[in-house]
């Protein structure tokens, strides 16, 4: 008859059959699983960022043609190419202002007062501008530094110092023969003196945007520069009249050979 199988004297009762994994390996075994679904979704994540800039994905949005020549300033943008020869055409003084103008000079009434053609961060302005004058009619050949509040410009060296900055510019023809160039340097303390370390990226930003500022004036009038990044600080400095600030850019202009 079946029924309970009756005990015999002296065995052991085994108790349920033990599990392969106890509950410390579950708990591990769950948390790997954890981790891997993580890894995963995180993977599915990635994978969307590549999907919008990956080539051979989906949701990309065809955009329609740029209207490059339809607004006068898309048309400058897209004719704009850096210019290292020169004609000995000269420039006007008209033409001198307009480009100083454009790269750091006044415009409206902003929030924080009289604000400045190019952006900067909090209006701490710490751009200065010179003027390298070879050949513009109305203006003796020197140097010259930019004040914006008056749209003046007040002299710091009173003979033609191409040959000297293209000297400090490891020889580069385009800042001799230019019949003039703009030196973006900064006063880095106006920024940083309000954001710390950070206001050094800010004054970096800024000189891009008032050098390209006055390279598109540039294409507007008729001619065209280039940027000029290298160059010895301390000889640019002693070219421009022993200025005190720190040189960013060069920026030769002149009419396109
Ligand atoms: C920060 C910066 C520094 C540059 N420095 C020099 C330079 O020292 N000499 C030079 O001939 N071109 C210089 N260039 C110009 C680049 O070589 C030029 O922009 C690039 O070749 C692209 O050509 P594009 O301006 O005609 O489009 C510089 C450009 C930038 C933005």
């Amino acid at each position: 008859m079946l029924g309970r199988p009756k005990r015999r004297l002296g065995a052991v009762r085994l108790g349920a059959p033990r599990r392969r994994f106890g509950w410390p390996t579950s708990l591990a075994g769950f948390i790997l699983i954890l981790t891997i679904g993580f890894a995963f979704a995180l993977q599915l994540a990635g994978s969307d960022q590549e999907t919008d800039r990956g080539p051979d994905t989906n949701g990309r949005v065809e955009l329609p043609a740029a209207r490059t020549h339809e607004t006068e300033l898309g048309e400058l943008i897209y004719r704009r190419r850096s210019v290292r020869d020169y004609t000995e055409e000269s420039i006007g003084i008209e033409e001198a202002s307009d480009l100083l103008w454009a790269a750091v000079g006044l415009t409206v009434d902003g929030v924080t007062g009289p604000t400045r053609a190019a952006p900067s961060a909090g209006a701490t302005d710490p751009l200065v501008v010179y003027l390298s004058v070879r050949r513009v009619e109305g203006l003796e050949p020197g140097v010259y530094r930019y004040l914006p509040e008056d749209h003046e410009l007040a002299p710091t060296v009173a003979e033609d110092r191409s040959a000297q900055l293209a000297s400090a510019a490891l020889g580069q023809g385009a800042v001799r023969d230019a019949p003039v160039s703009l030196l973006v340097t900064a006063d880095y303390g106006r920024t940083t003196g309000r954001y710390g370390d950070r206001g050094e990226r800010y004054v970096h930003i800024e000189a891009g945007h008032a050098a390209q500022n006055a390279n598109l004036m540039a294409e507007n009038l008729g001619f065209a520069g280039v940027m000029i990044g290298a160059f010895d600080d301390g000889e640019m400095q002693a070219a421009a009249g022993g200025i005190d600030e720190d040189p960013l850019l060069i920026v030769p202009i002149g009419r396109a050979k």
